[in-house]
C-alpha cells in the first residue's frame, strides 16, 4: 500500500491554536444566541469517538447495520455501478471515511475486478486516518492517499491533483447532520467541484416508524445522552468552562412531518455558566440545540439530487428498507 500523508501534523502548534480559537468562538456565538445551540461537529474528541463507537453497537441504533447490509450484500452491484461508467482510471474519494469497515467491502471488490483507481479518504481527524490506514493495510494492491482537512477544501485539492474521473462517497447518513437547506448547499458545492460523468454516492437514513427513529437517538443505556453531555465536558476541559453536567438533561425528539430528529440539552435549573470572561445565563427549562439527524423520503432525495444538478442512477436499499445508498451522476 502506498500511503502519502499530506496534511498538517495534528501536533502542529499553529493548527492547534487555530482550531482551538475557532472552537472557542463558535461556542461563544452559540451560547450567546437565542435559542442557544452548539455544533455537533465538536462531538468527536477522543471520548466522543469512543462514545460514537458504542452508539453504533447499541441495539437501537440501526443505521450502521443497515448500511453494512448494503455494502456487504450488494457489493458486486455497487462496484458495477461505479466501473460501468468507463474503463479509464478513477479516483475514489471518501468524505469522513471513519474506520473504513463499510468501504473495505467495495475496495476489495474493485481490487478483485482489477479496477484502476486511487482511494482518497478525507477526514478532519489525522487520528482517524492513521487508524483507517492500519485497517486497510492488508489490501496490498490498494493505491491510497489520505487527505486531512475540511471535506470541500480537500475535495477541491483532489480535483486539482488529477484529471481522473471522480467517484465521491459520503456514507453513514452524515448528511443528516445538515438541515435540508445546508444539505442542498453542500451538494451544490460538491457539484461545482465535479465534472460531468462523475459520481456521488450518499447514504441517507429513511423516514420510517417515528418510534424506531426516536429509540435510535434515545438508547436505554444512555450512551447517546452521554455523547451529548460529553460536548459540555469537552468545553469545560478545553475552554475552562464550568458546566455542571448534573444540571442538564438530554431531550431527543423526532418530528415525522419534517423528518428532523433533533437533540437538546435542557437546563433543569436557573443557572449561570462561566467560561473565561464570558458568562451564559440559563433559565430553568432553557435548552441548547445540539444536533440534527435529518431523515429523508425517496422523494426528498430525488428533489435534493435534482436541485443540485445530479441525476439519480440507482438507489440501493437494505433488506428492511430503512436506509438507502443513493448513487448520483453529474449532468
Ligand atoms: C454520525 C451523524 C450519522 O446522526 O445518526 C448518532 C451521529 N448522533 N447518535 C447520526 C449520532 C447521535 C450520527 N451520524
Amino acid at each position: 500500500m502506498r500511503s502519502v500523508k499530506e496534511y498538517n501534523s495534528p501536533h502542529s502548534t499553529t493548527a492547534d491554536i487555530t482550531g482551538h480559537d475557532l472552537f472557542r468562538e463558535e461556542v461563544i456565538r452559540g451560547l450567546q444566541s437565542h435559542p442557544k445551540y452548539l455544533s455537533s461537529k465538536y462531538f468527536y474528541d477522543k471520548r466522543g469517538d469512543e462514545l460514537f463507537q458504542q452508539i453504533m453497537e447499541c441495539p437501537e441504533y440501526y443505521l450502521t447495520d443497515c448500511e453494512l447490509d448494503i455494502f456487504s450484500n450488494q457489493t458486486h452491484e455497487l462496484a458495477h455501478i461505479i466501473t460501468a461508467q468507463a474503463v479509464a482510471p478513477f479516483d475514489l474519494i471518501e468524505l469522513g471515511a471513519g474506520d473504513g469497515t463499510k468501504s473495505k467491502y467495495l475496495l476489495q471488490e474493485l481490487l478483485h475486478q482489477k479496477a484502476d483507481f486511487t482511494y482518497l479518504p478525507i477526514d478532519i481527524s489525522g487520528n482517524v486516518l492513521t487508524q483507517l490506514e492500519s485497517n486497510l493495510s492488508d489490501l496490498t494492491n490498494l493505491k491510497m492517499k489520505s487527505l486531512q482537512g475540511d471535506y470541500l477544501d480537500m475535495l477541491g485539492e483532489a480535483a486539482a491533483m488529477s484529471s481522473h474521473r471522480k467517484v465521491v462517497l459520503f456514507l453513514g447518513a452524515n448528511i443528516g447532520n445538515m438541515n435540508r437547506l445546508e444539505a442542498q448547499l453542500f451538494c451544490e458545492s460538491v457539484h461545482r467541484i465535479l465534472q460531468p460523468g462523475d459520481q456521488l454516492l450518499i447514504g441517507f437514513d429513511l423516514k420510517k416508524n417515528p418510534q424506531t427513529i426516536l429509540d435510535a437517538y434515545n438508547d436505554h443505556a444512555g450512551i447517546t445522552r452521554d455523547f451529548n453531555l460529553n460536548l459540555l465536558e469537552r468545553i469545560n476541559r478545553e475552554l475552562e468552562a464550568d458546566f455542571d453536567l448534573t444540571q442538564f438533561t438530554h431531550y431527543p425528539m423526532y418530528d415525522p412531518e419534517t423528518g428532523a430528529c433533533k437533540s437538546y440539552l435542557v437546563s433543569t435549573v436557573q443557572q449561570t455558566v462561566t467560561m473565561g470572561d464570558h458568562s451564559f445565563r440559563f433559565n430553568e427549562g432553557e435548552w441548547i440545540f445540539m444536533e440534527i439527524s435529518q431523515k429523508y423520503s425517496i422523494k426528498n432525495i430525488q428533489t435534493l439530487a435534482a436541485q443540485s444538478g445530479f441525476v439519480i442512477e440507482r438507489n440501493l436499499t437494505d433488506q428492511k428498507n430503512w436506509f438507502v445508498d443513493s448513487i448520483w451522476k453529474v449532468i
